[in-house]
């Protein structure tokens, strides 16, 4: 394919939306506050930040300057721009990391699926905070509802994805992403104030550093790449329909901006009213939805219709991030198939969803009927997300930061960086620096802690 006869993102807001809807979704609502909660707090989201600043951003330019470049799908474009090496398997293993990725994200998406019909039959009303734990403990136990809703919620990500990326991409994420940005702002508001939320403020703002060891730098490292999108190049796909004028450091300042900032608020709904109901921060993946319909209750309890109108607004909008991000993950295995093995996007999508629905029947079962099946001692659903989040993505990011950095023709990388000259590019020489030596050795050096060497 040509650089021509490729679809484009249609405006410049659209493509910061559109990376933006990638990098915003469960990852920074619903994982963020769990990791936060499992490695302590503070201490936790000061390192994420340093991982974000010195790995996030940087890796994020290189992958979004090798898609603009090569204006290719993640593995089709190590071929151009190394071709005859072993570089495109950075982009083959990228493409399966998105189909492991996308198997157990899809099954979290169909829960909030299921949180949205509960809210729209207002059966949160008068249920106590250990009543939520149970009922959703129940839910995912079933064998039937969460598969059936993950199932939609593929079909649904199935349906924007055959429909392209312009229309279906850019315009999703242009309206959803203020909308879901005001609403969590009104309801950090509402659980800060709630009785006894100061404990779970404490929690965020307070480090102990007593608590940290190599499993929160591990941690810290990990939710950096899974909640900005990188590694795998999923921004490298979207950036192979940017504009040629696209800025892309300021894309990348942008998006890792707003990503941080959805993710801090997601913070500030879930601690302080899992402190104020007595939920343990350390409650895992269960914990945003164990804790968010005590938002509601608590807050407006008294006012019946308020609670529920917030909080169906809250898990549509929850479900729509999802679906901005699971299209993402999609759009990257199906660009593959699509370019790589000349299936036309129809087929490659339909490959796609069918393959993610099996993957994702086998995780959701895995938290039910086939919780006895455990590898490492982890369930299919937890094992997915460890090997995908802590192993693949971090890997990845080495490996694209040694591409960008040593191997990558540093004109290609000035062109890109620089607009061919039109942008000042001030910071051209420290990403260099970073790509070549702090970003890999930063990653070797958390791998080699989390094995114990470095105590
Ligand atoms: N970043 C998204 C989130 O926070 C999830 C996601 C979309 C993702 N595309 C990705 C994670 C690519 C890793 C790699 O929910």
């Amino acid at each position: 394919m040509t650089r021509n006869d490729r679809a484009n993102f249609g405006s410049k807001l659209g493509v910061t939306l559109a990376s933006a809807g990638s990098a915003v979704g469960l990852g920074n609502i619903w994982r963020f506050p769990f990791e936060t909660g499992n490695h302590g707090g503070a201490a936790f989201i000061l390192i994420y930040l340093v991982c974000v600043l010195i790995l996030g951003i940087p890796i994020m330019i290189a992958e979004f300057l090798i898609g603009c470049h090569s204006r290719a799908n993640t593995a089709g474009a190590y071929q151009k721009l190394a071709p005859g090496t072993h570089w495109r398997w950075v982009g083959r293993v990228g493409v399966l990391t998105g189909f492991l990725i996308l198997g157990y994200y899809s099954v979290v998406a169909g829960w909030t699926l299921e949180f949205i019909g509960e809210a729209a039959t207002n059966s949160f009303a008068g249920k106590s905070a250990a009543d939520f734990i149970t009922s959703f403990n129940q839910f995912t136990a079933n064998p039937w509802r969460p598969v059936l809703q993950l199932i939609l919620f593929l079909l649904a990500t199935h349906f924007i994805i055959v429909k392209g990326v312009e229309k279906g991409i850019e315009k999703s994420a242009k309206i959803l992403m203020p909308i879901l940005f005001i609403l969590l702002i009104v309801l950090a508001i509402c659980s800060v104030s709630l009785p006894g939320a100061g404990a779970g403020v404490e929690f965020l703002l307070k480090p102990d550093f007593s608590k940290v060891d190599g499993n929160v730098f591990l941690g810290a490292m990990g939710q950096a790449f899974f909640s900005l999108s990188l590694g795998m190049g999923c921004l490298c796909t979207y950036a192979s329909y940017f504009r040629n004028d696209t800025n892309l450091t300021r894309t990348a300042l942008n998006v890792s901006a707003i990503d941080t900032m959805v993710a801090i608020l997601a913070g500030f709904i879930i601690f302080p009213a899992a402190f104020s109901v007595g939920i343990q921060p350390d409650a895992g993946p269960s914990l945003l939805f164990i804790t968010t319909p005590n938002v509601f209750q608590q807050a407006f309890g008294n006012i019946p219709w308020l609670a529920a109108i917030l909080s169906l607004m809250f898990y549509i909008l929850l479900a729509l991030a999802a679906l901005t991000s699971t299209i993402s993950l999609h759009e990257v295995v199906t660009a593959y198939l699509h370019e790589e093995f000349n299936f036309t996007r129809g087929k490659a999508a339909r490959l796609v969803t069918a393959g993610c629905m099996f993957l994702g029947i086998l995780c959701s079962l895995s938290l039910g009927v086939g919780k006895n099946y455990t590898i490492f001692g982890l369930n299919l659903f937890d094992l997915f997300d460890f090997v995908t989040a802590k192993i693949m993505l971090p890997v990845g990011g080495f490996f694209i930061s040694i591409f960008t950095g040593w191997y990558l023709d540093k004109k290609i990388v000035w062109e890109e960086i620089s607009n061919n000259g039109a942008l000042k590019a001030h910071f051209y020489k420290l990403l260099i620096f970073i790509l070549k030596f702090i970003a890999p050795i930063g990653i070797g050096c958390i791998f080699i802690n989390e094995l114990g060497f470095l105590k």
